[in-house]
């Protein structure tokens, strides 16, 4: 028996402009799932993915590359569940699929819209992080617009987080001499340099940036793999070697700022230094994902990789989950679980 209902997390209203989200504006509800049209699928979800990104969709307005979400409807954003229903589709009943209808614990998707992954080759937990849209963030960042080169040192901020633990990793193996982050608290300190291949790293609640990257980086930075902006941002920009690059991925000590930092005072340093500073979107790299599924895929297979991830359970704590995330509650990829029979 298909169900006739699911339940799902819906934006109850806006956080004030300059303000951090709180749990109130959040509600889990039950409502109807729709009849199944041509093509479509009814999946139930496994997980889904706890991204920063949410946090600019919960303002008024459209981002430049996504929509924003309404009052009154559900979340979305990626998940991975298992097909229970299927009309007309090519995808078969039990297939797992990789989509973008999470926050419910059933999803009708269209079959044209979601990727159908395979759970023997990688646990399903990977497909949404190290293997999926967080370790494909870091596979741009460091290839493609920070141009790593071997024997390079490159600083990545929120070292610890989905995109940082992956990009961490990724750049020594791809041979970067010095691997450095930055992390909040003594523990993810020396999570990164035990489990994600990072050569060092500071405790930024502890050490202010400007102190510490030239402390840990002394003869400078060729590549700095932004997650943050805000004082991060502004202590790379004075620590860069001639001639290196800034990959704008995220500024997460941002999203909740009213206005705009000072970053851009310090843009100088960018003129003096010959600096190459680039923001990306993942999406507009599509090109790259079958090279870096392949190899991923492989490291995750040696064990070179790890697949680190905080896992909550149950639509009932995915806000706490959101919201424990954005203050660093995580370490590797924010994951709620919706459907506990499945190790993920
Ligand atoms: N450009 C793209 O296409 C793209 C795609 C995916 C993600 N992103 C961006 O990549 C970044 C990382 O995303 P993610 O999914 O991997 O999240 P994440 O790093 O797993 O989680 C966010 C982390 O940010 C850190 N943080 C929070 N406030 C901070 C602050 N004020 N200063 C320094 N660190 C802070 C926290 O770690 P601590 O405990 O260390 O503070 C937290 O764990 C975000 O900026 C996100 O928006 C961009």
């Amino acid at each position: 028996m298909t169900p006739s209902t699911t339940r799902l997390v819906v934006l109850r209203d806006r956080p004030a402009p300059g303000a951090d989200p709180t749990p109130d504006l959040f509600a889990v509800e039950e409502r109807p799932i729709p009849e199944l049209g041509d093509g479509q699928l009814l999946v139930r979800n496994i997980a889904m993915s706890v991204d920063p990104s949410m946090r600019g969709r919960l303002e008024l307005g459209d981002k430049q590359y996504t929509t924003n979400f309404q009052i009154g409807d559900p979340l979305d954003g990626s998940a991975i569940g298992e097909v229970i229903a299927a009309k007309a589709s090519d995808i078969s009943i039990g297939a797992v699929v990789r989509h973008r209808a999470g926050w419910r614990e059933h999803a009708v998707v269209d079959g044209s819209s979601v990727v159908v992954v395979d759970a023997d080759a990688a646990p399903v937990g990977a497909w949404l992080g190290v293997l999926g849209q967080t370790g494909f963030t870091a596979w741009v960042g460091i290839n493609r617009i920070g141009e790593l080169r071997a024997g390079d040192t490159v600083f990545i901020s929120a070292a610890a987080g989905a995109v940082g633990s992956a990009a961490g990793s990724f750049a020594k193996l791809l041979g970067a001499s010095r691997v450095l982050g930055s992390a909040g608290g003594a523990a993810k300190v020396a999570q990164v340099v035990e489990q994600f291949g990072y050569d060092d790293a500071m405790d930024y609640r502890a050490e202010s940036p400007l102190d510490a990257v030239p402390r840990l980086a002394p003869d400078g930075i060729d590549v700095y793999f932004d997650n943050v902006g805000g004082p991060h941002l502004v202590a790379a920009l004075h620590n860069m070697k001639i001639g290196g690059h800034v990959a704008l991925c995220g500024m997460i000590s941002q999203y909740s700022a009213d206005g705009r930092g000072q970053d851009i005072n310090h843009l100088i340093e960018a003129v003096l230094r010959r600096v190459t500073i680039r923001g990306f979107i993942v999406r507009d790299h599509e090109d790259m994902r079958p090279e870096f599924e392949d190899t991923v895929a492989g490291w995750l297979r040696s064990g070179e990789v790890d697949s680190a991830q905080t896992v909550t359970d149950g639509i009932d704590h995915a806000v706490e989950a959101f919201l424990g995330m954005l203050r660093g509650g995580n370490v590797g990829k924010a994951l709620v679980r919706l459907d506990s029979s499945w190790a993920i």
